[in-house]
């Protein structure tokens, strides 16, 4: 006889009103395997681990844990069980430090029952190393960029050290080079016998991570694989139902004249912030119809930049930036807007959306100014251009009407997208614009954004995944402290190219 699964979890199903998040699904994590469960976004994923790590607790069906059924009452259950969950959507405390949120609930005490601090940074510190990340542990965690911020859940989450660990989109905001950290932890724990439940729409993770492949469709299991048996087409397939040729599209639109200009930009800060790196000597042109990538390790100063280019930089810029030729300094999003620059931030969630108003109400707002005539939101028009820029993106929502916090997170990352859109903008910048957007939705969000350089929209996009980079980009410029250290166009823009310019490698500069 095998040995009993660590969890075995048995027709699993989940209403939420109408939706059928998750219906009759089977899982199981035996000791030692990386169990990938994949799937397009609302897919059902986020819901089964949130039933499995005791979020959710009114669903059908079956858990089992070392062979005895369990029902937990809420997360804390779940945790002693030894259940330990990285969730898509991170909830640490912004108030609390990095060692603070790591114990948060079971910090540890000295013989006077007080607060071991000390212990506390100091194992924040070492989960911290063996991620390769060395910030200091005294850091508020509302301090940190996205990426920092996943790296403080992932250490909560080892500190725990649990039996079995679920890890929704650990990766999303990390770069290729903590993503190796990651993977080479996560070859430990499973050396060490932890089961370990991964989801991510990068299936170049996959193939190298996962030992089996659960894809859910529509709620339901489509198929259970084989990484290394299966090919990336099948996997495809079984998400979306079809396969997705030529995932990048065509560009090959003609650059027009030149949309943004930007000569040797830096941002002085009266005092500097710890964990963000200002504009130090940015060169860069975006033409008409171009999609010119922006590169760069975490900390190089890509979101930085364009913070700066939507006037909400962190401090004086000084250097020349031509918006259409003509000098651009704005102040803030909307005088950005009124010069027709676009911005979807990383953090849908700080930046992006409220999320308990309505998809509707989300994706009208910044184009509210177009849509108002005499002060009336003109309502008829405006629902009917909502609806037809969510469809073009395919934004899966029961109806616009739902608060937006209610869609799976890839699907709020569309919303983002398309509220952006419906302002018209000449320049779109965007930061990280797919993340945690599955790989049908890729192709599209890939689509688009040819069709609307087509028409003349310049764009500036930064991305932490080089593939994204390379397939869709004419031209990328590579970011290092901040520094413009080189410009590749398509051409000859390799990954090593690219890399070793991030890592501060030689300074080319390519016309
Ligand atoms: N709290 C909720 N209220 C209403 N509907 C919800 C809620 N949570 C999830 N849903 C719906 O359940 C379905 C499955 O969502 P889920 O978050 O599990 O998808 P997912 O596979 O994790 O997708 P993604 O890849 O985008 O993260 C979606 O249709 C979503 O809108
Ligand atoms: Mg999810």
């Amino acid at each position: 006889m095998t040995e009993a699964p660590l969890v075995r979890m048995t027709a699993i199903g989940k209403r939420f009103g109408s939706v059928h998040a998750c219906r009759g699904i089977d899982l199981s994590v035996r000791a030692g395997e990386v169990h990938a469960l994949l799937g397009e976004n609302g897919a059902g994923k986020s819901t089964l681990i949130n039933i499995l790590s005791g979020v959710i607790t009114d669903y059908d069906g079956v858990i089992e844990v070392n062979g005895k059924p369990v029902r937990f009452a809420g997360p804390a259950e779940a945790q002693a069980a030894g259940i330990a969950t990285i969730h898509q959507e991170l909830d640490l405390v912004p108030g609390l430090s990095i060692a603070e949120n790591v114990f948060l609930g079971r910090e540890p005490r000295t013989r006077l029952g007080t607060v071991d601090i000390a212990t506390m940074r100091r194992g924040a510190a070492d989960h911290l190393r063996t991620l390769g990340c060395d910030l200091d542990p005294r850091r508020l965690v509302g301090s940190l960029r996205v990426g920092e911020q996943q790296l403080v859940e992932i250490a909560r989450a080892l500190s725990l050290d649990a039996r079995v660990l679920i890890m929704d989109e650990p990766t999303a905001a990390l770069a290729d080079a903590e993503v190796e950290r990651l993977f080479a932890t996560i070859a430990e724990l499973r050396r060490a016998g932890v089961g370990i439940v991964y989801i991510s729409h990068r299936l170049a993770e996959i193939e190298v991570i996962a030992d089996r492949v659960t894809v859910l469709r529509n709620g339901s299991v489509a198929g259970s694989v084989d990484p290394k048996v299966a090919s990336r087409d099948e996997i495809i397939q079984l998400m979306v139902g079809r396969s997705v040729a030529g995932l990048f599209g065509n560009g090959g639109g003609d650059p027009g004249k030149v949309m943004l200009e930007i000569r040797d930009l830096a941002v002085r800060q009266r005092r500097p912030v710890p964990g963000r790196t200002p504009p130090a000597g940015v060169n860069l042109t975006v033409r008409a119809g171009e999609i010119v990538g922006l590169a760069g390790l975490m900390g190089a100063g890509r979101t930085e930049l364009l913070e700066t280019l939507t006037g909400a930089g962190i401090g004086r810029p000084s250097g020349e930036v031509l918006l259409e030729g003509r000098p651009y300094r704005p102040r803030g999003p909307r005088s950005a807007l009124a010069r027709g620059v676009a911005f979807v931030p990383e953090d849908r969630r700080l930046a992006g959306l409220v999320l308990h108003h309505s998809v509707a109400d989300n994706t009208m707002l910044p184009a509210l100014t177009s849509l108002t005539r005499f002060g009336f939101v003109r309502r008829a028009l405006a629902g009917r251009t909502v609806r037809d820029q969510l469809a073009a993106l395919a934004v899966k929502a029961a109806s616009p009407a739902v608060p937006v916090g209610t869609l799976s997170g890839g699907n709020q990352q569309k919303v983002v997208f398309a509220k952006e859109l419906l302002t018209r903008p000449r320049l779109l910048l965007l930061d990280e614009p797919t993340r945690g957007v599955d790989i049908g939705a890729k192709a599209e969000i890939y689509k688009l954004l040819h069709q609307l350089a087509a028409t003349g929209i310049g764009i500036l996009l930064a991305s932490s995944e080089l593939h994204e980079l390379l397939g869709l980009c004419d031209r990328v410029v590579v970011l290092y402290r901040g520094r413009t250290v080189a410009v590749l166009p398509q051409a000859s823009a390799t990954p090593q190219a690219i890399l070793a310019a991030a890592m501060g490698g030689e300074a080319k500069e390519t016309p």
